[in-house]
């Protein structure tokens, strides 16, 4: 990185445009991905003159190792700081095997998502046409497929209070959602319908869930300030149904945090592989940028692990911070590595590149 001043005629000028960004890797292929990112992030910093100040931090499992807290104060403190946050994946085996666990990794994640207040999670799904083989389903279906999914984040029943009772023998989560928690993600939601093909359904379970009924009656009274975007309704299995049968039915999405979950994981594999889903969260003030695929700790330490979603996630912070040129350049330069094969061994099978060989296509080919 360049010295973040200027010289201009012998005097030195803060450079107030620097951006800072918080860097936390995580676990399992998290570094490596992110390491590929960053070189990315570099190359774009050259071409476009943005003066990014990249720090790094600890969350989840490595943090626990470092700290014995997922998610350090340290940690807090420079996202807080930061202009953006780019995050790798959370998680290790260890703690999945252990129901007893008190302290887990994943609880850095969930943390750090409510303490920056990032409400909305924004999950594109998009096919690559070079992808087509890769995909379960038939290629007229994947053919031209691209939504995007607006999961709420800091709600629902992630966050409600959860326990056991009846001497351990019995265990709850409660699942809660307030109109203003829905309304903030809605209103989003229908924002993005706006500037796509204004088609927003909103996924949810309302024959079964009073939550899911709170969500309908506060997004249709929303869409009355959108008269301009079609809304429909989907219960979430139907939905699960409509993703393989139809996936170009879909423009934006609108649920709930499990349902989202649990719908993006699908989605992406349809595309191909999960290694392409790049992720935003935002909310109150500072955003925060992951791969959607998770800290695959098979993968780990193997160089096979696909940086192109962690890439993709650096595309859409650089859009985000408004540099639109740069992230459209580095989503033009992933196409142009899938077009000729340079993808890990999920995509390009008989010739696969490691993870360092395909980050770095992606970023000469930038500076180029
Ligand atoms: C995701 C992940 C997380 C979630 C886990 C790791 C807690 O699956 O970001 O989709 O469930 O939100
Ligand atoms: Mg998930």
């Amino acid at each position: 990185m360049r010295c973040p001043c200027k010289i201009v005629n012998n005097e030195i000028y803060s450079n107030v445009s620097m951006k800072k960004i918080a860097i936390l890797a995580g676990d399992g292929v998290g570094p490596e991905v992110i390491s590929e990112a960053v070189k990315v992030l570099q190359a774009a910093d050259e071409k476009y003159n943005i003066d990014f100040d990249l720090k790094y931090e600890l969350i989840g499992a490595c943090a626990i190792d470092a700290t014995g807290d997922p998610l350090p104060a340290a940690t807090v403190e420079r996202c807080q700081s930061s202009d953006a946050v780019l995050l790798g994946a959370v998680g290790h085996p260890r703690f999945d095997n252990n129901p007893a666990a008190t302290v887990r990794p994943e609880q850095g994640l969930l943390k750090i998502r409510k303490t920056l207040g990032l409400y909305a999670n924004i999950r594109p799904i998009k096919s690559y046409k070079s992808l087509y083989k890769a995909s379960p389903l038939k290629e007229s279906l994947i053919t031209d497929v691209d939504f995007v999914v607006f999961r709420e984040l800091t709600g629902g029943i992630y966050f409600g209070d959860k326990g056991r009772r009846g001497n351990g023998s019995e265990a709850f989560d409660l699942c809660a959602y307030s109109v203003e928690e829905v309304e903030r993600i809605a209103r989003l939601a229908f924002e993005a319908a706006q500037g796509r093909r204004r088609h927003l359904t909103l996924v949810d379970k309302a024959n079964v869930l009073e939550t899911s009924r709170l969500w309908r009656e506060t997004v249709s009274k929303i869409s009355n300030d959108f008269p301009n975007v079609q809304l429909d309704s989907m219960f979430v299995d139907n939905a699960a149904m409509k993703i393989v049968q139809q996936p170009a039915f879909f423009d934006v999405i609108l649920t709930e945090n499990m349902f989202g979950d649990i719908l993006t994981d699908e989605a992406s594999a349809i595309t191909g592989s999960i290694g392409m889903l790049p992720s935003a969260s935002v909310g109150s003030k500072v955003a925060l940028f992951e791969p959607v695929h998770g800290s695959f700790p098979e993968g780990a330490g193997r160089g096979i692990a696909n940086p192109m979603a962690a890439i993709l996630s650096a595309a859409m912070m650089l859009e985000y911070l408004g540099y639109r040129e740069a992230g459209q350049d580095v989503r033009a330069a992933v196409e142009r590595a899938l077009e000729k094969g340079v993808a890990t061994e999920e995509i390009s099978r008989d010739k696969a590149a490691s993870t360092s060989e395909v980050g770095d296509f992606i970023a000469k080919s930038i500076v180029a």
